[in-house]
């Protein structure tokens, strides 16, 4: 199969990424994500106890991922938390080759993960930012419309009309995220200027993931208005919608001053719905993609299955077929 600048730059086979994702994207996804040819991303918090280290946890995992598989894989760095320097710190010392940052300015790590010899990936939601981290030198920009899970960008801009307008701008390869879980999404994509795909909700609800089942089977049995954007005053987030959410919607809605909604929010709602599977009184991150997802599956065979379905949707389209 005939590889792409997506595959080229990241050493894989196909232009598929397992997005970071905060507690749940630990070495044992991510190795099944990347023995597959596609690219998996640990998140330095996932699989580590409630206060642990998440550099000590960072570095176990990396290990672990190793031992498991020789192929590709990135890292997530959130650089709005305060332990992002100690996460880069360990980056370096254990030789990672992909980072994805994102939640701050590529201005901050860029040029230090370049010096070392890694690539660096950044999310953007907006064209301004994506701008931005290609001046900062970045290798390649995710652009992540606001149909996807977690947190989402202020200015709340769709894929549909995001991607075309990153692509027109920046010369470095543009990743699409946001809404996609099978290969008509990756179709949509690639014809709007992407030249790969970041899933998060997708990779929740396989069987690899550590989520808490009754989290996938949220998922799985959710459909096209089971999620909602709630905390737009501070950081926009986009969640499975529950008796939490529902509650948390109404108090923005009355106006209520935020101490109090922080007061309610509280610490460990996402760990509650996410590993606990209390979805009622937790916040369980989801994308509009949700209802698109119908069954829990093993990683490989999700990312076999939307390459499968990508090859099928551009020929039934009569496009020629990106990927030979
Ligand atoms: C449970 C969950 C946690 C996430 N946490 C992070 C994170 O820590 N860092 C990050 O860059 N993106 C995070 N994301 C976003 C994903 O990496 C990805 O870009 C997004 O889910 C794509 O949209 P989709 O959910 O429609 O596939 C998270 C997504 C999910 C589902």
């Amino acid at each position: 199969m005939k590889k792409n600048r997506v595959c080229e730059l990241l050493g894989i086979e196909y232009p598929i990424l397992q997005g970071g994702m905060f507690r749940l994207a630990d070495a044992g996804l991510v190795a099944a994500v990347s023995k597959a040819g596609a690219l998996g991303t640990l998140s330095p918090h996932a699989g580590m106890p409630d206060k642990g280290n998440p550099a000590d946890n960072l570095r176990i995992q990396i290990q672990k991922i190793r031992k498991l598989t020789d192929r590709p894989f990135a890292v997530n760095v959130l650089l709005d938390l305060p332990e992002s320097g100690l996460t880069a710190d360990a980056l370096l010392q254990e030789k990672v080759h992909i980072v994805v940052t994102a939640a701050g300015s590529p201005d901050i790590y860029t040029d230090l993960f370049h010096s070392a010899g890694m690539l660096v990936l950044h999310v953007t939601g907006s064209v301004s930012q994506a701008r931005g981290a290609e001046s900062c030198g970045v290798d390649a920009v995710i652009a992540e419309g606001c149909e996807a899970a977690g947190r989402i960008a202020h200015d709340e801009i769709p894929l549909l009309s995001l991607l075309p307008q990153v692509a027109d701008v920046v010369k470095i390869p543009v990743i699409a995220a946001g809404g996609i879980a099978d290969g008509r999404g990756m179709a949509a994509a690639f014809a709007l200027g992407a030249e790969g795909i970041q899933l998060g909700t997708r990779f929740v609800a396989v069987e690899e993931c550590i989520a808490h089942p009754a989290y996938k089977k949220a998922i799985v049995e959710s459909g096209d208005s089971a999620t909602v954007v709630t905390r737009r005053g501070t950081i926009p987030t986009r969640s499975l919608k529950s008796r939490f959410i529902e509650e948390l919607a109404a108090m923005e809605e009355s106006g209520i001053e935020p101490d109090r909604i922080r007061e309610f929010i509280g610490r460990n709602r996402t760990r509650a719905a996410q590993i606990e599977g209390d979805i009622e009184n937790g916040d369980a991150y989801a994308g509009l993609s949700a209802g698109m997802i119908r069954e829990i599956l093993p990683a490989g065979i999700v990312v076999r299955k939307i390459m499968k379905e990508y090859q099928d949707t551009v020929r039934c389209n009569g496009f020629l077929p990106l990927l030979g």
